[in-house]
């Protein structure tokens, strides 16, 4: 498979016309700058996967509209990021967002207690979301669960309640410490809950977590393939799209395919590909020919299917490295020399921004300038055995400052390394957080 990012720019000039040109199209920008609730986020699998418990899109709309439409909403002390997290196959990483809304099942009538004064409270049977907080990678923090439970129809009240507490009470004085978590370790979660409760006109509800079971876990690497929809005869499709990078030509081929032997629909994933909805039957074999064409496939290996990278230097300012383009190249040499029986995610990162998310990776590179004989190179930071999810953890940092020359070769030896000391089917997140940090450099460097 060959794997050549595209790098494109927008022209000042054509500006005006992009983003009115957007506007018709149903998109918008507004609010996408400086320090605003970005990517609100519902399940890629929403009302076609058959292992979801609820269609998460309408809360993700909602939520959407709402900040549209409420100035206050737009100038918060930080960046914010909410995910729905429907239960489907293909999963919205909802514990590395500030809000995550999990949604669960109550199987049988049971008894909850109210967050202000603990009064028992019944809770029906049905499908609500647990309430999980202050996700922020980058900083080495998964979202946790706070034990409140919201039914679906409240969700969006409880997401601008707590975005209300964090616009009036997170620090505006020190950027690197605006975000939520830094809000909830000053105050603790009870106080921030109780806060939140003041915001809203129904009451919050703890429920204890075996009261309310999630769904089986996600498919690693189930954003790529073929995959039966709960609609009979229909299908998705996930399309390969390394690193995310598409061509304009891509674009409209992709979208050809979609109008012609689809329902038109396009969706996106947090793993930087894109799925093709409503394929029959009938239509599936036909679809899958047209991928190679176009230079795109529906399969990808276990090194290649996890690969994501955040913008780099190509198109950011804070990069230290090209990471698409390093991303795809090491992906290339590893993919060449390598076989592995399970999936792995690697994530590359520009800066500690952490865009990418190079902490839940199983490979995770942080960009960083590296000194080789006076000359500053593009190099990285090293982190194994991150994850999300029930399998959820930050990586551990194992080797700091090594430049890009010198990645491949050893990425390639470390799965090498893996692969001859494992225990039987170990996955590689599990080999690297049963030995210690200096354990891994070792075996790692002879
Ligand atoms: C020019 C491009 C970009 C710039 C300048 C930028 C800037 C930033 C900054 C400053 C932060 C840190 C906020 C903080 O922790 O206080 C951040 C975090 C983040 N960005 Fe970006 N970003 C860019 C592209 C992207 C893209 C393309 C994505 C995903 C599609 C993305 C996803 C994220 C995520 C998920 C975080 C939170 C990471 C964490 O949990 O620690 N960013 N970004
Ligand atoms: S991680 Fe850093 S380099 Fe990468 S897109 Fe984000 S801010 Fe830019």
């Amino acid at each position: 498979m060959s794997l050549h990012p595209v790098r494109g720019e927008i022209a000042p000039r054509n500006l005006v016309n992009v983003l009115t040109r957007l506007r018709s199209l149903g998109l918008t920008a507004r609010g996408s700058g400086v320090d605003n609730v970005r990517n609100i986020t519902a399940s890629p699998t929403a009302g076609f996967d058959p292992q979801e418990l609820i269609d998460t899109r309408p809360f993700a709309h909602a939520l959407h509209h709402y900040i549209l439409n409420h100035r206050d909403l737009y100038g918060l002390p930080r960046k914010f990021n909410v995910a729905f997290e429907g239960g489907g196959s293909v999963d919205t990483v909802a514990d590395t967002n500030d809000i995550g809304f999990m949604a669960v099942r109550v199987t049988e009538p049971a008894a909850g207690a109210a967050l202000k004064d603990g009064v028992a409270t019944a809770i029906e049977p049905g499908v609500y979301f647990r309430v999980e907080l202050a996700g922020i990678t980058g900083h080495k923090q998964l979202a946790a669960d706070t034990g409140v439970i919201v039914k679906p129809s409240e969700a969006v009240a409880v997401a601008v309640a707590i975005l209300r507490v964090f616009i009036e009470n997170g620090d505006r004085t020190d950027r690197k410490k605006a975000r939520l978590k830094y809000l909830i370790d000053k105050w603790g979660v009870s106080k921030f809950l109780a806060e939140t409760q003041k915001k809203l006109a129904f009451p919050l509800v703890k429920l204890g977590m075996d009261k309310a079971q999630r769904r089986p876990p996600p498919l690693k690497h189930g954003h790529i393939g073929v995959y039966r929809q709960q609609q009979k005869g229909k299908n998705y499709i996930g399309v390969v799209i390394p690193v995310g990078v598409m061509t304009t030509r891509q674009m409209r081929r992709l979208a050809d395919i979609a109008t012609n032997y689809a329902s038109g629909q396009l969706r996106l994933t947090p793993w930087q590909n894109l799925l093709i909805p409503d394929v029959p039957d009938a239509f599936v074999e036909t679809v899958k020919r047209q991928f190679p064409r176009m230079g795109l496939h529906h399969e990808a290996t276990n090194i290649l299917g996890g690969l994501v990278a955040c913008t780099g230097n190509t198109g950011c300012k804070f990069a230290a490295t090209d990471t698409k383009g390093q991303a795809v190249a090491l992906g290339e040499h590893l993919n060449q020399r390598l076989q592995l029986d399970q999936p792995i995610n690697i994530h590359l990162t520009g800066c500690p921004h952490s865009c990418a998310q190079h902490y839940i990776g199983d490979i995770g590179l942080q960009g960083v300038k590296v000194n080789v004989a006076g000359a500053s190179v593009e190099g990285y930071n090293i982190v194994f055995g991150g994850s999300y999810g029930a399998d959820a953890a930050i990586g551990k940092d194992v080797f700091k400052g090594i430049s890009f020359a010198e990645v491949p070769v050893l990425l390639e030896h470390v799965l090498q390394v893996y692969l001859e000391r494992r225990q039987p089917n170990e996955s590689f997140a599990a080999f690297t957080r049963r030995h210690e940090m200096k354990e891994l450099q070792e075996l790692f460097s002879s």
